[in-house]
């Protein structure tokens, strides 16, 4: 979250006796800097998604759904051959047979997943393991539950890796979730078989739940599998697994996600679920169910986007920016210490407005900011917006 204070009404409401929630929240990183770029006219690498359209066909499917009468709420968990195309997606890659009747729940995105996850997880007196730099909901989301973070530090020396001696020292009788993101936003790194055997023994004999954010489960690169901890018994069954439609299929913007987990966490999961949306769109679900029946568009996507982190790498490469390994999701950083000695947001602030590129500083992903002259840029672009944008970072 960047520091920008709300602007303050000149008649506050009465608030709750707590007062406002969230008061150190402004309004996102993703937003200021998108409204920025559009200002100045500046080429959007910030905000993380595609510059190009969805599969017509997708479209087709959804467009189909709504003439068939597919208008009207869907059942609470999802629409049912939505639940069942996405059992045997999970299934099919990870060896793990989620029932879609009482394991598996279609939401509005992954955020609201993950809200609700955590809603219905954790509470006052709670702890939950945060990693750290974090997507921006996961701090919120423990603080509107009234339970308390313990943000853990990526290693940035060592690629962004887990430090699993720090997890496992940072649980105690109250910890209640471990939220992990992998492949990670902002970093790019992923996890591998031994980390997910760490994992498993960490936890052997607490009561942890682990919320695993895996929206970008098909963006891994150079030939890894993606280590879901779905793919380990133990893991899943103490697991939320949550994913998103938006990021696999190009369109972020039909924000439908979804959550697997064993019964008795889907049941209260559910509980909160069914009064914060209900249900999510129903035509959407009815052409996503239909479209998840072909594998093709998700197994060429680590090649489609290993295409463009490439030509921005090697783009990046002739200019003052050193971008670090991405080893998964459609984002890179790079390190601008060659080039600026200003702090991340405002470095960021100066590229908009002097060179037409927007992106992300990557000590907006920390609670307590941390500066190390890295911006995260998104590389989910036509070719054409990759160059163009390339063409102004070599200058500068
Ligand atoms: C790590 C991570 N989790 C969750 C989300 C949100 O996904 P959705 O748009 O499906 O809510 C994003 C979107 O950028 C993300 O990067």
């Amino acid at each position: 979250m960047i520091a920008t204070a709300c602007p303050s009404s000149p008649h506050p409401l009465p608030g709750p006796g707590a007062g406002p929630r969230l008061p150190w929240a402004g309004t996102t990183i993703f937003t200021v800097m998108s409204t920025l770029a559009a200002r100045h006219g500046a080429i959007n690498l910030g905000q993380g998604f595609p510059d190009f359209d969805c599969d017509p066909g997708l479209q087709q499917r959804v467009a189909e759904a709504m003439q068939a009468g597919h208008n009207q709420y869907a059942p609470m968990p999802g629409v049912p051959a939505l639940r069942e195309a996405i059992a045997v997606k999970v299934a099919a890659l990870y060896g793990r047979a989620y029932d879609p009747e009482s394991e598996i729940t279609v939401t509005a995105g992954a955020t609201q997943a993950i809200m609700a996850a955590v809603f219905a997880l954790a509470g006052p007196g709670d702890e939950v393991i945060v990693l750290e730099p974090a997507y921006d909901c996961y701090l919120p989301a423990i603080e509107l539950a009234g339970a308390t973070a313990v943000r853990i530090p990526l290693d940035a020396a060592r690629g962004y890796a887990v430090d699993w001696d720090r997890v496992r020292a940072a649980i105690g009788p109250r910890t209640r979730l471990l939220m992990l993101n992998f492949p990670h936003n902002p970093t790019g790194a992923v996890l591998d078989a031994a980390d997910l055997q760490a994992l498993e023994a960490l936890l052997e004999g607490t009561g942890v739940v682990v919320l695993s954010d895996e929206v970008y489960e098909h963006i891994v690169f150079d030939g890894a599998a993606h280590a879901s901890v779905s793919r380990s018994p133990a893991l899943s069954a103490r697991s939320v697994v949550v994913s998103s439609f938006g990021k696999t299929f190009h369109a972020t913007g039909w924000k439908v996600g979804w959550c697997c987990a064993p019964a008795p966490l889907t049941a209260q999961l559910r509980r909160v679920h069914q009064f914060m949306v209900f249900a999510v769109s129903t035509p959407v679900q009815h052409g996503l169910a239909a479209w998840l029946g072909d594998p093709t568009p998700y197994r060429f996507l680590p090649a489609f986007y290993q295409a463009k982190r490439d030509r921005f790498v090697d783009g990046l490469s002739a200019s003052r920016f050193r971008a670090l390994p991405a080893r998964g999701t459609y984002f890179v950083l790079a390190d601008y210490s060659a080039l600026s000695d200003l702090p991340e947001q405002a470095f960021a602030r100066w590229l908009i407005e002097h060179h037409g590129v927007a992106a992300i500083p990557v000590s907006a992903f920390y609670r307590e900011p941390v500066d190390r002259r890295v911006v995260r840029f998104c590389f989910a672009k036509q070719d054409s917006t990759l160059d163009a944008a390339l063409a102004r970072l070599q200058a500068a």
